[in-house]
């Protein structure tokens, strides 16, 4: 299953705050090594280390702070790359690395609900990865595009996808609380965030993705075509002064009745298939449910499996659907970065990379 020896990739958009963890979860990868970093006209052909704002804690690799940033338009030779471009660009450079042979495993919402494209989480759907041979030959791509969802969809659907499978989610009311961090840098203004809360994400953008990409994630694969999920969601988001980890708030309606015990209980024993929970960047267990009445909390709970897992708390009945709880992941990790790894993890573990 893992690679015979390590394959080099690309990141595209490497300098940015989602390009930046891709560097750092990739710098000591056991199957995957850094071989081109890009960026824009402002970064090209000078030093990582020289153009990149860092913002992490960690400092920067040394053997990746001094390579040269490559055009985003030069497509390298390398089986994989992962794309932390703004939409606009993804929706221009992606298909060029897939033409040119490469499986791009993006971030970018550019082609999230093409009808061609998987938006896969690996713990959730990894059977709609079967639409890439439709893909190949449909778009002529010796190479593919796979997507992960939105950092928001992401925290939720990890959540919904056990209590959908055992109980039948029809409606869900959600409301999130979402770092700084997952606007990118320098993202909001210090004046607009600190002492404040800002009800608006991506002027309805973000609240639109949160509605649909869920259906496509829990919809089926059949025929070589996607069939969404069948579930009213009613979603607001705000942006909080949390620097890392989305937190959202839940009400759910169910087809089969579930009790905040149950509920939690099927959380808990949530697994991934086992080819999945086998990769390098999967997490212990997808979703730990904490009792306490004050969990999750994002400086507490984002780390949890190096940001890779998802926490739950106050499980409890709803006075309008039939339950609520509180759900957070780490936005740049679970939500962007260790996400699209673990989606090329998955990529190679099934032969189809590699
Ligand atoms: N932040 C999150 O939590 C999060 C989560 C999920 C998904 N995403 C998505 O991931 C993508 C990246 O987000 P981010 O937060 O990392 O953004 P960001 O901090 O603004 O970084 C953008 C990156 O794209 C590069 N870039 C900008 N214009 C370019 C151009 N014309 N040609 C080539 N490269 C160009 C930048 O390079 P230079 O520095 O050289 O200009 C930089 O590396 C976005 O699509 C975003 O929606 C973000």
């Amino acid at each position: 299953m893992p690679p015979s020896s390590k394959l080099p990739v690309a990141i595209l958009g490497a300098t940015g705050a989602v390009g930046q963890r891709f560097v750092q979860l990739l710098a000591n990868h056991p199957w995957f090594e850094i071989a081109v970093l890009t960026g824009s006209e402002r970064s090209i052909g000078k030093p990582y280390a020289e153009v990149t704002r860092w913002i992490l804690n960690e400092p920067i690799p040394p053997a990746i702070g001094t390579m040269i940033v490559q055009p985003t338009s030069d497509v390298a030779d390398v089986p994989l790359a992962f794309g932390a471009l703004p939409t606009e660009n993804a929706l221009e450079a992606e298909p060029q690395w897939a033409k040119g042979g490469v499986f791009v495993c993006s971030n970018a919402s550019a082609f999230r609900m093409d009808p061609l494209v998987p938006l896969l989480i690996p713990e959730v759907n990894p059977q709609h990865l079967a639409i890439l041979e439709r893909q190949q030959r449909e778009r002529g791509w010796p190479g593919a595009i796979v997507t992960n969802p939105n950092c928001a969809t992401i925290t939720v659907v990890m959540a919904l996808k056990p209590l959908h499978d055992a109980f039948g989610v029809e409606r869900m009311f959600v409301t999130t609380l979402q770092a700084v961090s997952g606007a990118g840098y320098p993202g909001v203004a210090s004046l607009d965030i600190m002492d404040n809360i800002i009800p608006n994400i991506g002027n309805g953008g973000e609240e639109d993705k949160i509605e649909t990409e869920p259906l496509k994630l829990l919809g089926q694969i059949g025929d070589e075509a996607f069939q969404n999920a069948k579930i009213a969601i009613s979603a607001q988001v705000t942006r909080v002064p949390v620097l890392d980890g989305h937190t959202a708030a839940v009400s759910l309606g169910l087809a089969n009745k579930a009790s905040p015990e149950e509920a939690a209980a099927c959380m808990s024993e949530f697994r991934a298939p086992q080819i999945v929970r086998n990769l390098p960047s999967a997490p212990t267990q997808p979703i730990v449910v904490r009792a306490e009445a004050d969990r999750p909390q994002p400086r507490r709970d984002r780390d949890l499996f190096g940001g890779m897992g998802t926490t739950v708390g106050r499980v409890r009945p709803c006075n309008l659907h039939d339950l609520k709880f509180v759900v957070l992941s780490h936005n740049t990790i679970r939500g962007a970065a260790g996400g699209a790894i673990l989606n090329a993890e998955l990529l190679v573990a099934e032969g189809r990379v590699g």
